[in-house]
Formats: structure tokens, C-alpha cells, sequence
């Protein structure tokens, strides 16, 4: 094992799409941010220095981060901001995982513009699972916004109205030939014919659910979140934010030009930008072909293709690499994710979209919860997040008379180790949608999913408690709900949240408290000296 030292400076960098110049604020002055390598069981010591007059956090997006809670990044979560100024050393081991993961800035909206891939590779001299590809590509999806995102949200959240959508979808950085002065750039995969790919697809957008689509191409799913997966073959990859998806792309078609087509996903009335990225796959290093074009991009509301896919992934489950999904329950949880609309007397219509779990509206405190936890500092968090909806409803049915929720800033105590089923429900107070919702510091097994409400009495006898897929950050689709089982195996605070961010501003967060254990290294360690203060 090595040490990977990475220098990531957060500088602000002129750049042009869409016809128009705007200062971003970026990593190293990339966009997208620059990929971090490193092997499993390497130690990584990333340096962030904030050149910018925003506070900035950086999050390694499913990086485990066992017992080193301090690095994991969502702002006052588990650390405070890095000021103007400052800089703060994440100290990391990247440890039981191999994969495709991604790094974004976990404050406010700056991740729409600061993020990247983590690759992280076997150890030496470990093959993959799978037959070695002749090359690996990154391939990054993400969003553009003419306005600063800052902006966007800002005004959301003062006139209680939803956010502008996005203006166009980006491949590499790219919106592609469908978009206004975005011919140039295009993202362009190189191939040469009977070679085989990998493909290290991220999903970096802020507010969609994505599918990624090939003309003329299958592509076998291998990994996803950073764990093997059974080989998966299909003609559509569906990506929510923050999930990744590595598939093998056998270049055995005519020699040509294809497109790449990245399109949203929205199965309810929410506004959705509707531009499709697009790039090119060439063959042969040819340029003199006009491209094929895609017969089939999945229409927005292609409920079933996500559905299709997210049913068929399954954990490898072999015996190197073995599914161990909890087969007892210690905590068992429901969480009933929503939006919902609260009173504002100073925002248009006097009313401000919210959202919520178990009815509570995540209040992000002011002091970091894993330091308040640590140092006892009290009046910071309670423990008492409900385990279960306090009222029970029909949540997929007509909504209660009483729509408000209640603020807080609440923890779920777990003790070290333990198990937890988690039952996620999608509810239909406002306007049922997927919610893409992702769980720092593990990884969970999808035991089950399915539409409508959950029912504990039959829907359990159809787990899959053998190989389901392991992830970090699953679809709980609208209308209908996801299962998902862990084990509480790393002390700390560990946020969960929707990730579609525009739900996360408006409160669909809240935070798991896991108690350290008894022996020898089942502690939380120190923070280090270099923790920011709030
Ligand atoms: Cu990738 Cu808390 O997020």
C-alpha cells in the first residue's frame, strides 16, 4: 500500500458553454474536476485550499471512511467549512472497495461545478472479475446552468419557489451538438475495432436521474458504487445522482461514428431540462463519418427501463468477493420521504416547498454534528429521530389534511455494529418522484423494492437476502419504496439524503449517530489538528 498525495486548489476559472462566459468555481481550474486514483488499501492525503470567497467542502462520495469521519466532508455534518483562506488535509485509507466513485464539494450547490471520478483500482496484482480491458475511459455526466448556481438556489430559497432546471446536460464537460455553440468539445470516445472498454460512467448532476446510451452498443455492467456486480448486459445505463456505473464496451460494430445520448428521467409533473448531451464513439480514428443516429433515447418517463435495470443488478457474490447481507435486525426503520409545502410569510404565494422525512425538515446547525458529538458539546442535535412515521398515512394515497412539517436537527442513535433494515417510502404529499438517496460511511444491500406502499407483512418474504446489489445511493422510485439492510460497523455521524440537492436544500436529510465499540480499533478517531472551526 502507498500514500497518494493529491493538492486540490479551489479556484475560480472563466469558462465558456453555451454561448456565454461565467466564472466557476473549480478544482485545479478543470471542469470536471481532475480524477483521483488510487488502489484499494492505499492511504490518501488530499490537501483542499480555498482560493475562493466561498466556504467549500469536498465529500469522497461512497469512500467508506472507516473510522475517519473527520474526512468524509458534508459541511457541518462532520466538519465545518474551509473559509476563504484555508485549507484542510483529508486523511483517508480506501479500504474493502474497488471501483468507479466520485468527489464533489458538499456545501451549498458548488458541486454542480467542483467534481470528479475516483478510480480506485485492485491491489497489485489482483485482476479484475471480469476480462481485462484493452483501456479504461472516465466519463463524467453532469449539468450546465447559464446563471450561477449560487444564484439559483439563493433566489429558490427566497421566494419559496423551486429552482430553474438546468440548461443543458454535459458529458466530459460537454453539452454536445444539440445545444447552442456547443458543437466544439463534444465528448469523443476513440476505439479500435475488437477491442473491449471499460467504461467508468459517474453520474455528477445536481437534479437529475440520468440514462446513458451507446447507438449500436451493448454495454456489460461489472461494478457499481465501487462493488462487483454480476455481468449485467444492456442497451441503457440509468444513473441517479451520485451513483456510478462501470460496464465493459466491446468495440465489435462497423467501423463509424455513434452517438452518445445522455438523457433526463422524470416519471410525475416536476420540471425537468430536457436537453440530451451528446457525444461520439469513433472507430479506427476515423473522422469522416456522419454519425448514426440513436433509434430509441428512452422517453423521460421511461419508468420501466429504470425499473428493468435497477432490478437486474445483483452483487457478484463470489467467494472472493462475497455478499454479506445482514440476516438479523436490530433496528428496524421506515422513513417516509417527501416534499411538502410549509408557510412563509415572506416568499411569493406565502408558502415555501419543503421536504421531509418521517416529517421532519433537516435545520442544518451551525456547529458540525460529528465534533459536537465527539466533544459533548450539547443544544447541537437530539437523538430522537422517529423510527417510524409519528402518524401513519396512506402514502401513496390521498395526502393527510395537515401538510406542515416539523423542523429539527435529529439523530438515529446506532450501536456499534448493529444491523438495520431501513424501509424507504416515497409519499405523495405534493408530488410523488424518485428520489435518488444516498447513505454516507456504508455501503447497504437493496434487499427489495417496489410500487406502492410497503407492505411488512408480504413484501419482506420476497428479499433478496442472497446477492443483492451493494450500493451507496439507490433510486426509491415514485410512489413506491426501496429496502435496504447495513451493517453500523463505523462509528460516527453519517449523513443520508436525498440526492437529488434541490431536495436536500429543502430538508430530505437527516443523520445516522453509530457509537463507537468496545475493542481495539472500533473507535472513531482524534480529529485532526487541522479540522476547521466554525
Ligand atoms: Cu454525494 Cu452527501 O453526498
Amino acid at each position: 500500500c502507498k500514500i497518494r498525495h493529491y493538492n486540490f486548489t479551489v479556484v475560480l476559472k472563466n469558462t465558456t458553454r453555451l454561448c456565454a462566459t461565467k466564472p466557476i468555481v473549480t478544482v485545479n481550474g478543470q471542469f470536471p474536476g481532475p480524477t483521483l486514483y488510487a488502489r484499494e488499501g492505499d492511504n490518501v492525503l488530499a490537501r483542499v485550499t480555498n482560493h475562493v470567497q466561498h466556504n467549500v467542502t469536498i465529500h469522497w462520495h461512497g469512500v467508506r471512511q472507516l473510522r475517519t469521519g473527520w474526512s468524509d466532508g458534508p459541511a457541518y455534518i462532520t466538519q465545518c467549512p474551509i473559509q476563504p483562506g484555508q485549507n484542510f488535509l483529508y486523511n483517508f485509507t480506501v479500504t474493502g472497495q474497488r471501483g468507479t466513485l466520485l468527489w464533489h464539494a458538499h456545501i451549498s450547490w458548488l458541486r454542480s461545478t467542483m467534481h470528479g471520478a475516483i478510480v480506485i483500482l485492485p491491489k497489485k496484482g489482483v485482476p479484475y472479475p471480469f476480462p481485462k480491458p484493452y483501456k479504461e475511459k472516465v466519463i463524467i455526466l453532469g449539468e450546465w446552468w447559464k446563471a450561477d448556481t449560487e444564484a439559483v438556489v439563493n433566489q429558490a430559497m427566497q421566494t419559496g419557489l423551486a429552482p430553474n432546471v438546468s440548461d443543458a446536460h454535459t458529458i466530459n464537460g460537454h453539452a454536445g451538438p444539440l445545444a447552442n455553440c456547443s458543437s466544439e468539445g463534444a465528448y469523443t470516445l476513440h476505439v479500435e475495432t475488437g477491442k473491449t472498454y471499460l467504461l467508468r460512467v459517474v453520474n455528477a448532476a445536481v437534479n437529475e436521474e440520468l440514462f446513458f446510451k451507446i447507438a449500436g452498443h451493448n454495454l456489460t455492467v461489472v461494478e457499481v458504487d465501487a462493488v462487483y456486480t454480476k455481468p449485467y448486459k444492456t442497451d441503457t445505463l440509468f444513473l441517479g445522482p451520485g451513483q456510478t456505473t462501470t460496464s465493459l464496451l466491446t468495440a465489435d460494430q462497423g467501423i463509424g461514428k455513434y452517438l452518445i445520448a445522455v438523457s433526463p428521467f422524470m416519471d410525475t409533473i416536476v420540471a425537468v431540462d430536457n436537453l440530451t448531451a451528446v457525444g461520439f464513439l469513433r472507430y479506427n480514428h476515423t473522422l469522416a463519418f456522419t454519425p448514426t443516429t440513436l433509434t430509441s433515447i428512452p422517453p423521460v418517463n421511461a419508468t420501466s427501463v429504470t425499473e428493468v435495470f435497477s432490478k437486474s443488478l445483483r452483487s457478484l457474490n463470489s467467494k472472493e468477493y462475497p455478499a454479506n447481507v445482514p440476516l438479523t435486525i436490530d433496528h428496524s426503520l421506515f422513513f417516509t420521504i417527501g416534499i411538502g409545502i410549509n408557510p412563509c410569510a415572506t416568499c411569493v404565494n406565502g408558502s415555501r416547498a419543503v421536504a421531509a422525512i418521517n416529517n421532519v425538515t433537516f435545520d442544518m446547525p451551525t456547529t458540525a454534528l460529528l465534533q459536537a458529538h465527539y466533544y459533548g458539546i450539547s443544544g447541537v442535535f437530539t437523538d430522537d429521530f422517529p423510527a417510524k412515521p409519528l402518524i401513519p398515512f396512506n402514502y401513496t394515497g390521498t395526502p393527510p389534511s395537515s401538510l406542515q412539517t416539523m423542523n429539527g436537527t435529529r439523530v438515529y442513535r446506532l450501536a456499534y455494529n448493529s444491523t438495520v433494515q431501513l424501509i424507504i417510502q416515497g409519499n405523495s404529499i405534493i408530488a410523488p418522484e424518485s428520489h435518488p438517496t444516498h447513505l454516507h460511511g456504508f455501503n447497504f444491500f437493496a434487499v427489495g423494492r417496489g410500487v406502492g406502499n410497503f407492505d411488512p407483512e408480504k413484501d419482506p418474504l420476497k428479499f433478496n437476502l442472497v446477492d443483492p446489489v451493494e450500493r451507496n445511493t439507490i433510486s426509491v422510485p415514485t410512489a413506491g419504496w426501496t429496502a435496504i439492510r447495513f451493517r453500523a460497523d463505523n462509528p460516527g455521524v453519517w449523513f443520508f439524503h436525498c440526492h437529488l440537492e434541490v431536495h436536500t436544500t429543502w430538508g430530505l436529510k437527516m443523520a445516522f449517530l453509530v457509537e463507537n465499540g468496545k475493542g481495539p480499533n472500533e473507535s472513531l478517531i482524534p480529529p485532526p489538528s487541522d479540522l476547521p472551526q466554525c
